[in-house]
């Protein structure tokens, strides 16, 4: 029978707690155990379902010397005594049938720092040939030895939940309900998970916004040398050959769709693809609608092209990190 391992690795005792929160999630819906990460199987198979968590140290997974200012600082002696995850997945064997994986780490509150051991370990899953369940997921500790932060837990048993919810054949993470366990909620004006993808697309959405309320206040003020020496020429060029309407449209058709992206994409919000994917083709033909008009002038026309397929490629890219469901009963039952 299909069934469950969440391994962790844990000084201080909160990914602990966080690693038998998520198991009691995951056991609505499918046998688990936990185990510490030393004592760990170091093989897959493909009716498992594998959920690796770990503290966060030097932005990354731990290393022996990382664990070791940790037990420097712990007043009682550490949980994780042998290796971390990093080691344990250098020697993890994964059976062929792609076996469901997820991720989850603990990080401080305060200061909010870049990095997660949770994403590192999804990376070096997907690589070892797992489907990522869920996306990887951060929980929040008051200082560097706990306690965690609140609501941590039940965030921690919804993320279980919705793991063994996708691997049965359940409902899909981020496209149905709300997802309760998303790391960024309670950030300000977070809500949802922003991967590094969100956050390329949010800046090139911003500069794009950006340069073209540039371009639209010159059109407004119809400066005489907007387009170089032919400008007076190219002006006439323009419907009602008012520099203006151009300036307004570009700030419609342009400046408008490329904002809302950006903030979207900042959130982490489903709906930044969509959005992005309109903005980005909306760009590309605002370029081609121009070379109609005034004819290729600058080689702003290109480079904004480019960035228009760019923001679009992002767009559509954005939620590949969430594998399509494959329900696990049928994998295993296909397998008879
Ligand atoms: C050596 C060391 C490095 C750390 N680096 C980070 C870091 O880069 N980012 C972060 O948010 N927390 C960092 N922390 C805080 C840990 O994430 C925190 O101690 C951990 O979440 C507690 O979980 P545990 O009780 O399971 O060990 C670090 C802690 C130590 C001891």
């Amino acid at each position: 029978m299909a069934r469950a391992v969440v391994v962790y690795e844990s000084m201080f005792g909160n990914t602990q707690e966080v690693a038998r929160a998520v198991a009691e999630g995951l056991a609505a819906h499918l046998p688990v155990e936990t185990v510490e990460v030393s004592d760990a199987p170091v093989t897959v198979a493909d009716d498992q379902v594998l959920v690796v968590g770990g503290p966060t140290h030097a932005f990354s997974m731990s290393r022996a010397r990382t664990r070791q200012d940790a037990a420097a600082q712990a007043t009682a002696s550490v949980v994780s005594r042998g290796t971390g995850v990093r080691e344990y997945l250098d020697r993890l064997e994964v059976a062929p049938g792609q076996p469901w994986a997820a991720s989850f780490d603990t990080k401080v509150e305060r200061p909010r720092l870049p990095g997660s051991a949770a994403r590192a370990i999804e990376q070096r899953l997907r690589r070892k040939g797992c489907r990522i369940a869920h996306p990887a997921q951060t929980f929040r500790v008051r200082g560097t030895t706990g306690p965690l932060s609140a609501g941590e837990l039940g965030r921690a048993r919804g993320f279980g939940e919705r793991i063994g919810e996708r691997v049965t054949g359940g409902t899909q993470p981020d496209q149905t309900k709300p997802d309760q366990t998303k790391p960024d909620q309670t950030e300000p004006g977070g809500s949802g998970h922003r991967t590094t993808r969100h956050t390329l697309l949010a800046l090139l959405a911003a500069l794009m916004a950006v340069g073209g309320v540039g371009g639209a206040v010159g059109l407004f003020v119809g400066a005489p040398d907007f387009f170089g020496p032919d400008t007076a020429e190219i002006y006439s060029r323009l419907p009602f050959e008012s520099p203006q309407f151009a300036g307004a449209a570009l700030l419609v058709a342009v400046v408008l769709p490329m904002a809302v992206t950006a903030v979207l994409a900042w959130r982490g919000s489903r709906h930044a693809a969509a959005a992005g994917a309109a903005a980005g083709t909306v760009l590309v033909g605002w370029i081609i609608v121009q070379l109609a008009f005034i004819g290729a002038v600058f080689w702003l026309q290109p480079a904004c092209a480019a960035v228009g397929l760019v923001v679009n490629y992002l767009a559509i890219t954005l939620n590949r990190s969430v594998e399509p469901a494959r329900p696990l009963r049928r994998s295993v039952a296909s397998r008879r």
